[in-house]
């Protein structure tokens, strides 16, 4: 990196080097640690053109600079029709997810954030509380269950996917019955929303994204036939008195909202979870400091999104004609801010590659700007929820094998966490 301090851009980048660390990105070893090679990508410029044409941004400020500012924008339907890869982006899963609050401008993204309000502010928070604790005991009763009968347990499995869902189950007043369905549906979902899906997992993404918009437009029925207290009751309401003479159009926005929220919260808050509970137990003594440090519960939490955050890659486009650190960026150009190697800069957080709970760094594990993360406050209490009853419950909880992680780029996900006391 040439110049530590300042902000780095390489006018003469070999594409060769760029697409090496890619391939390197995708192999299990690249997976499980991807850091080193964001540091090879950084060291070739805060602002690497990608092979495929779109820009790498990969240093804290400039990542943090394209999200705060308002000549970019998220690559609406407006931009996506005016791409020359019709296929790539009107496939029904990415199609689909271009109505959702992630891929909206102003003003419906105004409109459509506006009618959610504050949904984690402290009050509610503290109302979700007892319920998140309890979720967390019966989970860990499962993991200790499968503790006693076999010595060894699958912390992602048994816990960390739950929880999430337990928790935005309660919230949307989900059937428990349905909750291994949705869960199903979500991780092959996701796929749209990679860096470069291969047809064949656009497929299956396509496939899912029909099964969940079967599912909460069915949900969003129910609820306007018999109302309750919930979100989706509130927001059924809401978009009504907005659309008084069209429940189609109000029907259609809570599907959206919905369907986006639950999406929104699983994998990335069962993800933090394991990669939570992954550095703690990754080297001898960590576990029992914060046993016996518990008032830094919330710091291990901090710095495990700091770490290794759930989301490592997201996209905007630039509104007009402009420049990133001296790199010329044409209109309609997209830029893809790379989170994960964001918060491994080492001119924002030192020695970045080092887990420290007393660090008190700086992460843009929440994204920023008008798009900044609506349930980052529940992730939070979920994660030293989770953390400071499993503490209390397992001091001896050990790892029995290193965490695996699907085949990702954008969204991290750890499939399997074996752990044993
Ligand atoms: C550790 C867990 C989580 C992480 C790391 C995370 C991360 C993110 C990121 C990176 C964004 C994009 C921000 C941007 O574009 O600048 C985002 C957006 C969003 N997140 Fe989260 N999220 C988490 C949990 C949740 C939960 C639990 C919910 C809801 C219950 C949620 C709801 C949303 C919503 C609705 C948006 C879209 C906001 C918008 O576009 O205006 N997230 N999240």
């Amino acid at each position: 990196m040439s110049a530590v301090g300042g902000i780095a851009a390489s006018p003469a980048i070999d594409r060769r080097a760029v697409i090496s660390v890619l391939k390197r990105l995708r192999l299990p070893e690249g997976q499980s640690d991807p850091f080193p090679l964001y540091d090879e990508l950084r060291a070739m410029g805060d602002v690497v053109p990608a092979p495929w044409g779109g820009y790498f941004v990969t240093g804290y400020d400039l990542c943090d600079e394209v999200l705060r500012g308002r000549n970019w924008l998220v690559p609406d339907v407006a931009w996506q029709q005016r791409q020359p890869d019709p296929g790539r982006w009107q496939s029904p899963a990415t199609s689909e997810m271009s109505t959702k609050l992630s891929r909206l401008n102003s003003p419906h993204h105004t409109a459509h954030r506006r009618s959610l309000g504050n949904p984690f502010d402290r009050r509610t928070l503290t109302a979700m509380g007892p319920q998140v604790e309890s979720h967390v005991e019966r989970l860990l009763g499962d993991l200790e269950q499968s503790l006693d009968l076999h010595g060894t347990a699958d912390l992602a499995t048994t816990v960390s996917e739950r929880l999430p869902l337990a928790t935005i189950g309660s919230w949307l007043a989900i059937p428990e019955s349905d909750h291994p369905h949705l869960l199903d549906i979500t991780h092959r979902q996701v796929f749209a929303q990679e860096l470069l899906p291969s047809k064949d997992q656009l497929q299956v993404s396509a496939g899912a994204t029909l099964q969940l918009r079967a599912y909460f437009t069915d949900l969003v029925r129910r609820r306007r036939a018999r109302p309750g207290t919930d979100l989706v009751s509130d927001l059924i309401r809401y978009w009504d008195a907005q659309h008084p003479d069209d429940r189609a159009t109000a029907d259609e926005i809570v599907y959206d909202l919905t369907m986006f929220l639950t999406i929104a919260s699983l994998e990335t808050t069962a993800t933090l979870l394991s990669v939570a509970v992954w550095l703690l137990l990754a080297e001898p003594g960590r576990w029992q400091w914060l046993r016996d440090n518990p008032e830094h519960i919330g710091d291990a939490v901090e710095e495990a999104l700091r770490y290794d955050p759930p989301v490592h890659l997201n996209s905007r486009v630039a509104a007009e004609d402009t420049e990133l650190a001296g790199v010329p960026i044409a209109r309609d150009a997209m830029v893809h801010v790379m989170y994960g190697a964001a918060n491994h800069d080492p001119r924002r957080n030192p020695d970045p590659h080092r887990y420290d709970i007393l660090r008190h760094g700086s992460h843009l594990a929440f994204g920023g700007g008008a798009h900044y993360c609506m349930g980052a406050g529940l992730a939070r209490l979920e994660a030293r929820t989770l953390l400071t009853r499993l503490l209390e419950r397992l001091p001896g909880l050990r790892l029995d094998a290193p965490p695996a992680y699907a085949p990702r780029m954008v969204f991290r996900r750890v499939t399997s966490l074996k752990v044993t006391v």
